[in-house]
């Protein structure tokens, strides 16, 4: 045990001497040609649309190895993080990318590949068009997930930020419909996202439980109700997923 650590560190030792070899420094006049600046489109086609498709409209979920649509991400730093973090089964790439790559490709992610307008947005007709389009399956935006009569498991959208809101809207990932432009146009689109958002961080006033649902307390009440009159609350408590 103790040689193969030994030896798994001579090895490890004899990389980084490799690296920082190669990481010497270079004045001008010597070791210059690696200057030209990393390509984001390239190492974005080659790295992440495997995952993410190429022009980043996503990849459909029943395949393994899908990822969201990414054309309403207009932030590079929350590119940067992805990145850095991995979330859900992305993996990581800081390890395998360079400081310089990562920006590289945040900025082809932000400036090339997002191509759905975020921004504005009424909450409040959010919330109409939420419980019209997405409520049968989303229940309510915060609360649950999974609805039972489709037999589909539409995840909670506690957590989701508005890029992935937006991208899924367009997209449709897996069992769920795609609603292009022609169904929810831009403001109608902007307005759900702004609703998710609304009932993801509510200003509490009263503190009353019920406004914590704040515009669409009587829409959720209504729908409880009518999950508790034909008996399946329990179910989806037991059953729900995120
Ligand atoms: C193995 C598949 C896979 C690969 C490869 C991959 N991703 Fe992802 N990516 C995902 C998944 C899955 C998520 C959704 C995570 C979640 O649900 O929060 C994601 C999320 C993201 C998000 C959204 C993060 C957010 O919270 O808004 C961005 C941006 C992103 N990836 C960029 C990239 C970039 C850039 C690359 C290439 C360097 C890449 N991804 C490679 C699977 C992948
Ligand atoms: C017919 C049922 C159905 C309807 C209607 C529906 N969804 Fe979904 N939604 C799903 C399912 C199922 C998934 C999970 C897809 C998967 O992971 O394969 C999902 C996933 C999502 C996700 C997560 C995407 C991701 O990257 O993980 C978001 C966000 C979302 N839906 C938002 C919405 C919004 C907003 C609406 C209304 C405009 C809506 N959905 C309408 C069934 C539906």
């Amino acid at each position: 045990m103790r040689i193969r650590a030994a030896s798994y560190l001579r090895n490890h030792l004899r990389w980084v001497w490799g690296i920082s070899i190669l990481s010497l420094p270079c004045g001008p006049g010597f070791c210059q040609p690696a200057a030209s600046p990393p390509d984001g489109a390239a190492i974005f086609h080659e790295r992440c649309a495997k995952c993410h498709g190429e022009k980043g409209e996503g990849v459909s979920a029943l395949i393994a190895i899908a990822g969201p649509n990414i054309q309403a991400e207009h932030n590079p730093g929350d590119v940067l993080t992805a990145m850095e973090t991995g979330p859900s089964h992305m993996p990581v790439f800081a390890g395998l990318l360079t400081v310089d790559e990562m920006h590289a490709v945040a900025d082809y992610v932000t400036q090339h590949l997002a191509v759905i307008p975020l921004g504005g947005g009424n909450p409040a007709e959010g919330g109409k068009l939420f419980r019209q389009n997405c409520a049968p399956c989303h229940r309510t935006a915060v609360r649950g997930g999974a609805l039972g009569y489709t037999e589909l498991n539409a995840p909670n959208l506690v957590n989701m930020p508005p890029a992935l809101i937006a991208g899924a809207i367009r997209w449709g990932p897996g069992p769920m419909p795609a609603f292009p432009a022609s169904v929810l146009n831009q403001d109608q689109l902007n307005s759900i996202v702004a609703y998710v958002k609304y009932v993801q961080q509510p200003p509490s006033p009263g503190g009353s439980p019920l406004n914590w649902y704040g515009p669409v307390a009587e829409g959720f009440v209504a729908w409880v109700m009518m999950f508790a009159a034909i008996g399946i609350v329990g179910w989806i408590e037991k059953g729900g997923k995120g």
